[in-house]
């Protein structure tokens, strides 16, 4: 193969990459676009399980968000021990992650179990799926710099996943694995209580909001949802790794204004 087809090849990987972490579906032209802030502004509702966010593309209206897989007032009231039982049971019991036959760790979550911050990316990698820790590879030293950058800490925050294993070939999460997946992330942000959820990408947002709209549309937009007696705002903003490849000032930008609404949320400016 000359150098220039590798190139082309690596490119085209770079750019189906990037679409997939952005939802391309729901962003015309995403593929090399800067975002401009008034692809960004629309502001939607505060989504609960009760009264979800209206989808603004008005096609499909989103869902209530399922139960969590355990109810959190049957486990430990002590955080730490509720969420060592919750990865225990999720080891045993959850139906995607037990029948997952290519991976090495169970990657459950990482950081301050009494976190006001809570990130939720997609799935592990690679990197995540060798150390049996989320973020760790590329995308994760960006997000300890974006964390960093809005005064936080890797250590005084909570990062998990949708998805609990890495998914073969890295693919997308189908939204039928986030379904019997997600359920434990409930139960996990349900016994973390934090203040807010930051979604990294499109597919944790789509899950969490229950929407099919867009990332590009609804990041630095917080929507409440609730988990059983829990209702937290979730901020979506992109994932770390769709920001390594459009390391543009604009892009940067957008994401250190989510993160510092997310922190404002939070109490802990
Ligand atoms: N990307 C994710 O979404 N999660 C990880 O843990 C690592 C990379």
């Amino acid at each position: 193969m000359s150098r220039s087809t590798a190139a082309m090849r690596m490119a085209a990987r770079a750019m189906i990459e990037t679409d997939r972490l952005l939802g391309v579906t729901d962003v015309p032209g995403a593929v090399g676009a800067s975002v401009s802030e008034n692809a960004v502004a629309a502001p939607v509702p505060e989504a609960t399980s009760t009264a979800p966010v209206t989808d603004t593309e008005g096609s499909n209206p989103p869902r209530p968000l399922p139960a969590p897989a355990i109810d959190p007032v049957s486990l430990d009231e002590d955080v730490v021990a509720a969420l060592e039982r919750l990865e225990s049971l999720h080891a045993e019991r959850c139906g995607h992650c037990t029948n997952s036959t290519t991976h090495r760790s169970v990657v459950f979550g990482d950081g301050d179990p009494h976190a006001s911050v809570m990130f939720v990316g997609e799935a592990p990698g690679a990197e995540e799926d060798r150390t049996g820790r989320p973020f760790v590879g590329p995308a994760g030293e960006l997000l300890d710099r974006m964390i960093e950058s809005v005064g936080l800490s890797r250590e005084g925050v909570y990062i998990g996943n949708i998805i609990k294993v890495r998914p073969q070939e890295n693919r997308t999460p189908s939204p039928d694995e986030c379904e019997v997946c997600g359920p434990w992330l409930l139960a996990q942000i349900a016994v973390i209580r934090p203040r807010v959820v930051v979604a990294l990408g499109a597919t944790p947002t789509k899950y969490l909001l229950q929407t099919t709209t867009g990332i590009t549309r609804l990041r630095g937009c917080s929507s409440r949802i609730r988990i059983g007696d829990f209702s937290v705002p979730v901020v979506p903003t992109f994932h770390p790794a769709y920001v390594l490849r459009q390391y543009t000032p604009e892009v940067r930008r957008a994401v250190w204004e989510d993160l510092k609404q997310a922190v404002a949320i939070s109490g802990e400016d």
